[in-house]
């Protein structure tokens, strides 16, 4: 069903009818895309002081943020939350009132508890995206006028600097706002929000240094020391707006007016470099605000029915249509409206990250159908041609609504704000089976191995630890598994394994486990059963194979193979031979027959079930094993990227060489 008209088609499905499956089989998403959770610093942390904590008690709910979930208290038993979703980032916001409660004083042991959670994160393969602002400020800096004033962006300059100096290293992902327009339209047109003003030119002016403080803190940030490699974004809620009537003239006008208040004049500006603030008369060129973003985030939650009588309080219910659903905000669940969120933010030819999107549901019983709704349509879109890399959903937990208080339950968790408990949704076991079905595979690498013609050297040090470039060829490794968004790896060291303590790799999560004697390879996997995920991709450790893991593991999915071995036809040794896609004859050693055709390259994507038909306690070799039994059932994989063995001296140097030509 569509509601259409001159303006944008407000289109209506019938739910009844879509199929779910690529959903949960994960076929619906690419397997690198970004996984998360978001949150923000006031609204989980609790024991804040800052321009909030001064509006709460005259704010809508009269509700005061207080405790809100004790986050601050409970950094490590929340991370764990986080890892059981399966996600694979986490958005999370800064307290600038933590962190500079006084002009200039800098609180260490806050920028250090920041500093902290960025490390635990990187420890459990959860890569942080960091909000630098999000609706709150420091008191100090709220008094002096905060954003009504352009000679007062120097000092959250000056913040995100100090902040982006410490966590740099560590963090790839940046916003820079958290949707400039509801933060000045909440706290300037409808007063809902601190300051809890209602004028238009202070909402012209907020939003003008809302958009000037944006593009500086994008270049100031990208003229620092690792800002190049750094992704640094807007945060932009995009909220529809659709004629009540679309017959009606006035109701077309009004939502015309608003659409553009609230969603365009932003989007054109990052777009032109020139804005022009709502309800201003003229657009107004801003320094550096063109092209200032290295990808769009976009926030989204429903579509609003415009009439030139729209209630401008929140607590008035919205018009909806008949058929829709109210969440418990009053607003609509209209999923539908993401891909106009899409379409919207198109022209500005940015990769798009959904950055928060979510239900209030205290219940739960529209969030699962939520959640499904609008991965839907991501992944529709993706289909389409839509850039679109990662979807947080917001929220990880029940947390301070703003002006709403603790009345809005967004949560993937459910809290008991008495006794600060936790209790994963239904909505949330969906969320994390979704995840962990499209996640890129758990990868695990067969590191044991020591070198027989590598000299004295590795007689009694495992191959992938001997150092190549400056570190261990593990270490490499393993930066091209986390640039193949692959976090969680586990290493199985064979039975020298005490040479692998204190082996560390932030953004990925290791787990290591030794073999009591050499056990070969199969024996090593037999070993390590129980750690194995369902699906992983396996790979040597003194090998280096840098290929896109994106098309093999999407291969291996769709073809729901067990097992998918990568197959170069360029090598000066040919060890198989494959035909449509299929192993045929598998031949490591010995004579090797005519009309091979392809060398095993090294990187495969195994089924544990695989594992568990073969398994036997001992010493056993996978591939022998394996390989020859399964074939004509074992998927190829064609792609002839050069791996880099380091068996020989001679073989090492050249594998040395290349990195340091390649500067990887
Ligand atoms: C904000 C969040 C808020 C969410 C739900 C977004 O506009 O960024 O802080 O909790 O909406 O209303």
């Amino acid at each position: 069903m569509t509601v259409s008209g001159p303006m944008a088609v407000e289109e209506h499905r019938n739910w009844e009818d879509v199929d779910y499956t690529s959903l949960l089989n994960g076929q619906a998403f690419p397997p690198d895309f970004m996984w998360g959770v978001a949150t923000a610093s006031h609204q989980i942390e609790g024991g804040n002081t800052n321009n909030w904590t001064r509006f709460e008690p005259r704010s809508k709910s009269g509700q005061e943020s207080g405790d809100a979930c004790d986050h601050w208290n409970r950094k490590d038993a929340d991370l764990e939350l986080i890892q059981d979703l399966n996600v694979t980032h986490y958005r999370f916001s800064l307290e600038w009132s933590r962190i500079e409660p006084e002009m200039g004083t800098w609180n260490e042991d806050a920028i250090e508890w920041y500093s902290e959670l960025v490390d635990q994160l990187l420890e459990k393969g959860i890569q942080p995206m960091v909000t630098l602002h999000h609706f709150t400020n420091p008191l100090w800096w709220e008094d002096m006028g905060a954003f009504e004033n352009e000679s007062n962006i120097v000092y959250w300059i000056r913040f995100c600097s100090k902040m982006f100096e410490v966590l740099r290293d560590r963090v790839e992902w940046w916003c820079t706002i958290n949707e400039p327009a509801v933060y000045a339209s909440m706290g300037y047109v409808l007063g809902e929000f601190p300051p809890g003003e209602r004028s238009f030119k202070k909402t012209r002016k907020v939003s003008l240094n809302l958009m000037r403080a944006h593009a500086r803190c994008y270049r100031t940030l990208k003229s620092m020391e690792h800002g190049d490699s750094r992704k640094i974004g807007l945060v932009k809620n995009i909220n529809l707006f659709d004629p009540y009537r679309r017959w009606n003239p006035l109701h077309r006008f009004q939502a015309n007016v608003l659409d553009k208040m609230f969603n365009r004049c932003w989007i054109d500006g990052l777009k032109t470099g020139r804005f022009k603030p709502p309800s201003a008369l003229r657009s107004i060129s801003i320094d550096g605000l063109k092209g200032s973003s290295d990808f769009i985030g976009v926030n989204y939650y429903t579509h609003l029915l415009a009439t030139p009588f729209m209630p401008t309080k929140v607590e008035i219910d919205p018009l909806i249509r008949p058929w829709e659903e109210r969440t418990d905000f009053r607003y609509p669940m209209y999923a539908e409206g993401l891909k106009r969120a899409f379409e919207m933010v198109s022209p500005l030819n940015l990769p798009i990250i959904v950055t928060e999107n979510g239900v209030a549901d205290n219940d739960d019983d529209m969030r699962p159908e939520h959640v499904r709704r609008h991965l839907h349509i991501t992944a529709e879109a993706i289909q389409h041609g839509h850039d679109i890399r990662g979807f947080f959903h917001w929220s990880l937990m029940d947390n301070f609504e703003w002006a709403e208080g603790y009345e809005q339950c967004f949560g993937l968790y459910h809290v008991d704000f008495e006794t600060q408990q936790r209790t994963l949704r239904e909505s949330g076991k969906l969320y994390a089976n979704i995840a962990q079905s499209h996640r890129m595979p758990q990868v695990v690498i067969l590191a044991g191995g020591l070198g027989t013609r590598l000299g004295e050297m590795t007689k009694h040090q495992p191959k992938s630890l001997v150092e190549v470039g400056g570190k261990p060829i593990l270490s490499h490794i393993l930066e091209w598994v986390k640039r193949q968004g692959c976090y969680r790896a586990l290493v199985l060291t064979g039975h020298h394994g005490d040479q692998f303590d204190g082996f560390h790799f932030p953004g990925i999560e290791l787990t290591f486990v030794k073999e009591p004697e050499q056990l070969g390879t199969g024996g090593a996997l037999w070993n390590a059963r129980d750690h194995l995920e369902d699906e992983f991709i396996l790979l040597w450790g003194d090998d280096y194979h840098p290929i896109d893991y994106t098309p093999l593991v999407h291969n291996h999915r769709e073809a729901s193979s067990r097992l998918t071995m990568t197959v170069t036809t360029e090598h000066d040794e040919m060890n198989l031979q494959h035909e449509a896609g299929r192993l045929i004859h598998y031949a490591k050693t010995g004579d090797i027959p005519k009309g091979f055709n392809g060398y095993e390259a090294g990187t495969s994507v195994v089924n544990k079930s695989v594992v568990m038909d073969f398994g036997k306690e001992g010493t056993w070799s996978w591939e022998k094993t394996v390989y020859p039994a399964l074939s004509t059932e074992i998927h190829v994989h064609l792609d002839s990227t050069k791996f880099w063995d380091m068996g020989t001296p001679e073989r090492l140097e050249q594998l040395e060489n290349f990195f340091n030509e390649s500067g990887l």
